[in-house]
């Protein structure tokens, strides 16, 4: 086997695979895709010795997750797709939606939740972000996946979870899903997003890839509640969570977020695996949230475009410039727009003055320690926390069960 035909039977998605991977990786596909076959079947293929070194877990992912073959596009299904609106009708959440922009940006202290930075191009930026040589995240993460997935396959089958009710919070261009996938073998897939069409997309490459795994992408803000449509599996959830997204939540209400996906009663999850970002040197912080290539910037500026789209208003994106810093005291990140001369923002009715120099605050990024995410796991109501991290201590992966 070549590996330069691993494309065309469809690949994990895991970086870095040599020609030995490649065989293994076939071998769990082809699991898979065997039609008229159970999406899971005997895992006796795995050989753990072949794992990469996290450094070969450096490449990109998103380059990966985009070198599909043409003839798997050409064969896969279209996965089911549910928006979910938080029990509205779409135009009173496009209402809602627009009141909730509008009330943050009339604040004293204007700001936008960070969710809106994710149109389609704002997906878009992201994922080239993620191809920064500052943007330390994902890079760190999937080393520390790459050294780790049969340990943490194993973790969830000590669990009594061999395969899954995979739900991907936050999936982006589901490429970690993809590198996952064939070490847990989940019984079904649910990527969840708000950027919906850049979902849609990027659920239908997984489907490309493992073509009789059961998948339900659904496009909704989880920030609103986590009640998941009816057809996702109830039994075995697992939520999975990397990139730190959680690091956007306040404190208060990333407690709050992680102990919903506790409750039987809404996420349902028996376990959860989260990547999470850990306090450093500010310097790297900093850099890996301002690029020098401006690409951050970029996504920045692109949630006021965003904004002009969901609420009518008309932001000029050329008045107002990035602003990326390390807030000590409250251990996150902090990035902001800042407007660079007087100027006035309307949409249907209102308006708001910004002078030069004020600023909205687009996010923060709460970077934790081991010692204060396994606590606050705890507090949510996991247990038998465990975690792996990389060499620099810089990113750490989180395994808690229910
Ligand atoms: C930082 S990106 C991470 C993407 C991917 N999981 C990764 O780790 O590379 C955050 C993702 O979460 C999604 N997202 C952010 N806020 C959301 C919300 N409230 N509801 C649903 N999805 C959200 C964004 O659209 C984006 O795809």
């Amino acid at each position: 086997m070549q590996a330069g035909l691993l494309p065309a039977m469809g690949r994990p998605g895991a970086v870095g695979y040599c020609a030995t991977h490649a065989s293994h990786a076939v071998k769990t596909i082809k699991s898979y895709r065997l039609p008229g076959k159970t999406a899971f079947q005997s895992n006796s293929n795995r050989n753990d010795s072949i794992l990469d070194p996290p450094e070969k877990a450096l490449l990109k992912l998103s380059d990966n997750f985009l070198d599909l073959a043409p003839d798997a596009a050409l064969t896969a299904t279209t996965p089911r797709f549910i928006n979910v609106y938080a029990g509205k009708s779409p135009a009173r959440q496009a209402a809602s939606t627009a009141r909730e922009l509008a009330d943050s940006l009339m604040a004293p202290e204007a700001s936008v939740s960070p969710k809106y930075f994710y149109n389609t191009l704002g997906s878009r930026l992201f994922e080239a972000i993620t191809a920064l040589d500052e943007y330390y995240p994902t890079r760190t993460e999937a080393g520390i996946f790459a050294a780790a997935y049969p340990q943490m396959a194993q973790a969830l089958a000590q669990a009594g979870l061999p395969h899954p009710c995979l739900i991907d919070l936050g999936a982006g261009n589901c490429a970690k899903a993809l590198a996952l996938i064939p070490y847990l073998q989940p019984r079904q897939y649910v990527p969840v997003d708000i950027s919906v069409e850049f979902l849609k997309g990027a659920a239908a490459q997984v489907q490309n890839n493992f073509p009789a795994l059961g998948i339900v992408g659904v496009g909704m803000d989880f920030s609103a509640g986590l009640a998941l449509p009816d057809e996702v599996q109830d039994e075995d959830r697992v939520f999975f969570y990397p990139g730190s997204s959680l690091g956007n939540f306040q404190p208060e209400q990333a407690l709050q977020f992680l102990r919903q996906m506790a409750d039987p009663a809404q996420g349902k999850a028996r376990g959860l695996l989260i990547g999470i970002d850990l306090v450093k040197d500010a310097a790297v912080l900093q850099t890996a949230y301002d690029d020098a290539l401006g690409v951050t910037a970029a996504f920045n500026k692109n949630l006021l475009r965003n904004v002009n789209e969901l609420l009518g208003a008309d932001f000029e994106v050329r008045q107002w410039r990035h602003v990326a810093f390390f807030n000590a005291g409250l251990s996150r990140i902090e990035m902001h727009l800042e407007a660079i001369c007087d100027l006035t923002v309307s949409w249907s009715g209102h308006s708001r003055r910004f002078l030069a120099g004020e600023r909205i605050h687009t996010e923060s990024s709460y970077k934790y320690t081991v010692e204060s995410m396994t606590e606050l796991l705890r507090q949510a109501g996991f247990r038998q926390v465990r975690h792996w991290s990389d060499p620099k201590d810089w990113f750490a992966v989180f395994w808690a069960a229910v």
